[in-house]
Formats: C-alpha cells, structure tokens, sequence
C-alpha cells in the first residue's frame, strides 16, 4: 500500500476518533466508555475506509494496465517525479531550520586552528534555536514585569485564591446538598432561616412532650445544661434521628424528617439553652461540657468538698460531687 493511503487511514481513525468523543461525549466521561458498543461502530467506519483505499488502488492497476505502453510510460514518469517531490516542503523546511551550509561549502565556514589535523566548523546557530532563545528573552521580560513590577499572584497567592474559591463553591454545593448531613458531618447552623425552620419543625413534632419553650414535659428539659443522651450538635442530632432510650417515648425521627431538617430542629433546639423557660423539668442527666470547646473558657471552683463550680463561658453552673462527677 502507498504511504499517503496509510497516512490518510491513520488520520481517519485519529480524527473520526476524535470527532466522536466530541460530538457524543456530554458529561465528564468519555462516550466509548459511556457506550462501548460505540468501538464497533467507529472500527467498522476504520474498516469500511481501509477498503474504500484499497478498491481506489485496485481501480488505478486495472486502469493502468488499460493504458497503452507510451501512456504507461509518461504515468510512470509522473509517478516517479510525483514520489520524489512527495515531502518536499518539508525536507526543505527542515534543512532551512537547521541553517546548516551544504558540505561543498563548507570551505567559507572553516576555522583557521588545526588541532593534529582536527578542524572546526563555525557552523551558524540553527534558526530554531536562535529564534527559541529570543523567545525565552521575551518571556523573561514579560515575566519580570508582570510579576515583580505590577504585582501579578504568584503561586502562593493563587492558592489562596483557589482555597477561596474552593470554599465559597463548597458552600455553594452545601446549599443545594444539604441532606447530605448525618452525625459526623452535623454542624450548627446559626442561620436564622435554619433556625426559624427548625423553630417551625420543633413546635409541629416536639413541643408536644417537649413544650414549645422546650421547657420540658413527657421529655425533658432541652434548655438546661443536663443532657441524658449528650449534649451538643452532633449528639442532639443522633437522639433526633435514632431515638432515646427504648421505652422512654422519644422515637426515632429520621424516617420523617429529612437530615437537612435534622439538623435544623437540632440548632434549634441547641439555640434554646440558657433561655430559663418559666416551669421548669427539673434536671436530668449530667451536664455535657463539648469536649471539642476552648478549655480558657471553664473555670472550675470548688465550693465545699461536695459541690463544685464549673464556669462556662461566664455562666456559673453548680453541681454536687458525686463519685468524682458533677451531678
Ligand atoms: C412522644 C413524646 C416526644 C416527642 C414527640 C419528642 N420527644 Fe424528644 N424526648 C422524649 C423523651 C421521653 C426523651 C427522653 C429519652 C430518654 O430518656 O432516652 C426525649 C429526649 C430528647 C432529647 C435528648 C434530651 C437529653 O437530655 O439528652 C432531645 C434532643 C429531643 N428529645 C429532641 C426532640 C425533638 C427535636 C423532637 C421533635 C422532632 C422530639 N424530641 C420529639 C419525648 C419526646
């Protein structure tokens, strides 16, 4: 087969490869992934063009061979100069590149040392090279304006801005993502439309055992800082989604309520501590330090041998000392 028959399959296959992925692929994997039937389909165009050059071939010896021997000759004179010119341009491009002088020539170009018969060429710079190395000095140039006269980011900075922008695009996706929640990824929300949803979800679901203030009824108390089955977000949110006790009342909610309100009623029912709703559950449970809280702000006094004030963030909690515990 002639070379320019195997360049043109090859290009085929390159570019109906290519062409393929571009017109078929829509999201982010490529279509012969998405549809690996696609390979047959796209060998069967490879094949389909192989024979199409082939049948070209054979046409041209079965119309050769129909020419009388005068026209046989010119078209093989043709062929012959056709295949000698054939990359041309390019060889010649390429020797102009190199900028070398052809070997009789050589003679304008030697050099007088004669080292035991060794002598130098003083061959100019190729082309390419020298213009490549004007290109690095342009670059330079441009590259010490930019960045050491008119402040362009460099890269620290612009990993800043990536992490920035990493960040707003995380809470971006957060936004639309929010049942994505569960226990370990719980945070507080201190929205005041997450709040005030999770307002409306505590006064239609939980006041009933729980009041509206969260003082306390069949359940206890959600103000107070006693917690039976631990307190803070992560906690709050798993009572809320698995239930207490077995047998004590308060189920599980994850059935009907989705985590993004989970989470809401739980950064509600957190933002009514410390409110001393009137009529009180009295305290159950013990009172729940966050282990992850800034320890500068607890400031524990000890009172007599058997009660203890623990300050946090400037509220005085008293509790009795029982077994080394506060109760
Ligand atoms: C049927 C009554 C009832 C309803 C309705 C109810 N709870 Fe409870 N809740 C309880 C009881 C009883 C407990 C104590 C569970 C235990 O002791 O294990 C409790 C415990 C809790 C606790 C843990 C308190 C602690 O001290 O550790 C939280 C938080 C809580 N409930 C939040 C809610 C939320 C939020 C809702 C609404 C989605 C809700 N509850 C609905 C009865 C209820």
């Amino acid at each position: 087969m002639k070379t320019v028959a195997i360049i043109r399959i090859f290009l085929v296959a390159v570019i109906g490869y290519f062409f393929l992925n571009w017109v078929g692929t829509t999201g982010e994997t490529s279509i012969f992934i998405e549809e690996p039937w696609l390979w047959a389909f796209y060998g069967f165009i490879v094949l389909f063009y192989i024979a199409v050059e082939i049948c070209i071939q054979a046409l041209e010896s079965v119309l050769y061979r129909t020419l009388s021997p005068e026209n046989q000759k010119s078209y093989n004179e043709k062929a012959a100069f056709a295949k000698a010119n054939q990359f041309k341009w390019f060889k010649e491009t390429y020797k102009k590149l190199l900028g070398s002088k052809p070997i009789e020539e050589e003679g304008e170009i030697i050099l007088d040392h004669n080292y035991d018969g060794i002598r130098e060429l003083d061959n100019k710079l190729p082309p390419w090279w020298v213009y490549g190395f004007y290109v690095t000095i342009l670059f330079a140039i441009i590259y010490m304006a930019r960045f050491q006269i008119f402040g362009g980011v460099d890269q620290a900075e612009e990993y800043e801005l990536a992490v920035a922008q990493a960040k707003i695009e995380i809470e971006e996706y957060k936004k639309t993502a929010k049942d994505l929640v569960d226990v370990n990824t719980v945070e507080l929300l201190t929205d005041a439309g997450d709040l005030n949803t999770g307002k409306s979800i505590f006064e239609g679901n939980c006041a009933a055992c729980h009041k509206v203030s969260g003082a306390g009824g069949i359940g206890p108390n959600l103000t107070d800082d006693h917690w039976i089955l631990g307190g803070g977000i992560k906690n709050v949110f798993n009572t809320i989604s698995e239930g207490g006790r077995a047998g004590k009342g308060m189920i599980s909610w994850k059935s009907e309520l989705k985590p993004s309100e989970m989470a809401q009623v739980a950064s509600y029912v957190l933002s009514l501590h410390g409110t001393n709703p009137a009529d009180p559950k009295e305290p159950e449970g013990e009172i729940w330090m966050d282990p992850l809280a800034p320890v500068e702000e607890v400031e524990v006094k000890v009172i007599d041998s058997t009660k203890i004030q623990v300050i946090i963030e400037d509220q005085p909690v008293t509790g009795d000392v029982v077994n080394d515990s506060i109760q």
